[in-house]
C-alpha cells in the first residue's frame, strides 16, 4: 500500500503465523502491541514529520519587548494547586514491555534532571495483569527515577474507576490522563468497536482524587467535544491534534485484514483543535484549562501552541525519535536547548509568563486560516 511517498508494509506476524499471535496469552499480545507502537512510530517518523502543522501560525514581532530573560517565569499553571515548572512536558508513550522499561527509565531520569512533568504510557496492561511484576516495573520506574516530580498516570476512557485509581496509586501520580482514541481503536485490528465514554469519564473525574486530563491521542477535538467534556465536569482538556505521531498509520500497519490508509489525514490538526477550544471556552464562565499535543517539535511550536491558548504542551514523537535514533545524551542536550531557547523567545515576545502568550498577536495563514473561516473561529 502506498501512502504519500512511503510504501506501507503490513506487520510481520510475530511467530510467522498468518493469524498473528493466535497461540499467545493476552499479556504477551499486549506487549507485542507496545513494541509495534514504538517500531512503527519510528518507522513513519520522517514521513509524519516532513511538514509542520504550526507553519500557518505566525507570531507578530514586537520591536519593543520591554522585558528581559531574568524577568521570564517559566511555570505553567494548569489549575489551582497544579503548576508545572516548565510549559512543555514528556507526553504519554510507553510501558508494559521490556524495551519500554529502559525507555521510561531514560525519559524519567531526564524529566527529573530538567524538572519536566512526564506522562506514563497507558497503564491498562499493568492494571489488567497486576500480578505481573515485570510489567508493573516498566511503569513504576517512572516514579523511581523521579521521586519528587510531576507524573501523569494514563488510562483509556473505558477504564473503570477502580482501575483508574489503581493506575494513579501505582505511580503515586499527581494527575491522571484519560486518553480518548476512537480513530486509533477503529483501525486497530484488536481495537474497541463501541465508544460510549462520556458517562464513564464523568465517573472517573468524580472517583479519583487527583486532577484529570482528558486527552486525544492525535486526531484533535471539536468545539462541541470541548463543551461536552466541560459539561461532564472535566477541568483539563488536551486537544491532542494531528500533525505528529499518527495512530492511523501505526495501527494500519498492524492490520492484516483491512486497509484504512485513506484516513491518514483524518482529524483536526493541533492548531485547528486549539482554535476550536478557544471558540468553545470564550463563552464559558468557568472554562476548563486547555493543553496541546501533536506535532510539537521545537520551542517555537510550544510558543505557538501557547499563543493559541494552550496552558501546557506535551511532546511525544519528537523526543522519542531523538532518544531512539541518537541516544539519551542527545535528548539531554535537546531538552536543555529547548528550555533556554524558550526563555529567550518569550523575552523576545515581551511575555513574562507562559499564559501571557495567549494575549500576543498572531496571524493565521494558508489552510489554517481557511479552516478558521469555514468554522467561524476567531
Ligand atoms: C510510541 C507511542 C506510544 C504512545 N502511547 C500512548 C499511550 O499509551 N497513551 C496515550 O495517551 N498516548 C499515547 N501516545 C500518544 C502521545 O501521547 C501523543 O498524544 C501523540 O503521539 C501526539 O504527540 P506527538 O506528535 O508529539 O507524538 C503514544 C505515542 C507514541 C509515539
Amino acid at each position: 500500500m502506498i501512502i504519500g511517498d512511503i510504501v506501507q508494509e503490513k506487520a510481520e506476524p510475530v511467530d510467522g503465523n498468518s493469524q498473528r499471535g493466535i497461540h499467545e496469552d493476552p499479556a504477551t499480545l499486549q506487549q507485542q502491541r507496545k513494541r509495534d507502537h514504538l517500531t512503527f512510530a519510528q518507522r513513519y517518523y520522517d514521513h509524519t514529520h516532513q511538514d509542520s502543522v504550526f507553519r500557518d501560525v505566525r507570531p507578530i514581532h514586537t520591536a519593543l519587548p520591554e522585558s528581559s530573560v531574568a524577568a521570564v517565569d517559566t511555570h505553567a499553571d494548569l489549575m489551582q494547586g497544579l503548576q508545572l515548572e516548565w510549559p512543555f512536558y514528556i507526553e504519554a508513550m510507553t510501558g508494559g514491555s521490556p524495551e519500554s522499561l529502559r525507555i521510561n527509565e531514560q525519559l524519567a531520569a531526564l524529566a527529573a534532571k530538567y524538572q519536566l512533568a512526564m506522562a506514563s504510557g497507558s497503564q491498562s496492561i499493568a492494571v489488567k495483569h497486576s500480578d505481573n511484576a515485570d510489567i508493573r516495573r516498566s511503569f513504576t520506574v517512572i516514579r523511581e527515577q523521579n521521586p519528587d516530580g510531576i507524573v501523569f498516570a494514563n488510562v483509556g476512557a473505558h477504564t473503570g474507576v477502580g482501575r483508574a485509581r489503581m493506575a494513579v496509586e501505582m505511580l503515586q501520580a499527581n494527575v491522571l490522563e484519560v486518553h480518548v482514541n476512537a480513530a486509533q481503536e477503529i483501525v486497530m485490528p484488536e481495537g474497541d468497536r463501541g465508544f460510549y465514554w462520556l458517562e464513564n469519564i464523568a465517573s472517573i473525574v468524580q472517583g479519583v482524587d487527583v486532577p484529570v486530563i482528558v486527552k486525544e491521542v492525535g486526531f484533535g477535538m471539536s468545539r462541541r467535544d470541548i463543551e461536552r467534556l466541560s459539561e461532564a465536569g472535566v477541568r483539563l482538556i488536551n486537544v491532542g491534534g494531528r500533525g505528529g505521531t499518527n495512530f492511523v498509520l501505526i495501527e494500519n500497519a498492524r492490520n492484516e485484514d483491512l486497509d484504512f490508509s485513506e484516513l491518514e489525514t483524518w482529524g483536526q490538526s493541533t492548531p485547528e483543535a486549539l482554535l476550536e477550544a478557544q471558540a468553545a471556552t470564550q463563552k464559558m464562565t468557568n472554562p476548563p484549562a486547555i493543553l496541546a499535543t501533536g506535532g510539537v517539535r521545537s520551542p517555537l511550536d510550544v510558543i505557538k501552541a501557547g499563543m493559541l491558548g494552550a496552558c501546557a504542551v506535551g511532546v511525544a514523537g519528537y523526543f522519542l525519535n531523538v532518544l531512539l535514533s541518537q541516544g539519551s545524551n542527545a535528548l539531554d542536550e535537546t531538552v536543555d536547548c529547548w528550555q533556554r531557547t524558550l526563555v529567550r523567545m518569550m523575552t523576545l515576545l515581551g511575555c513574562k509568563s507562559f499564559s501571557e502568550l495567549s494575549q500576543c498577536d498572531v496571524v493565521l495563514t494558508g489552510n489554517l486560516l481557511e479552516y478558521a473561516k469555514q468554522r467561524h473561529l476567531r
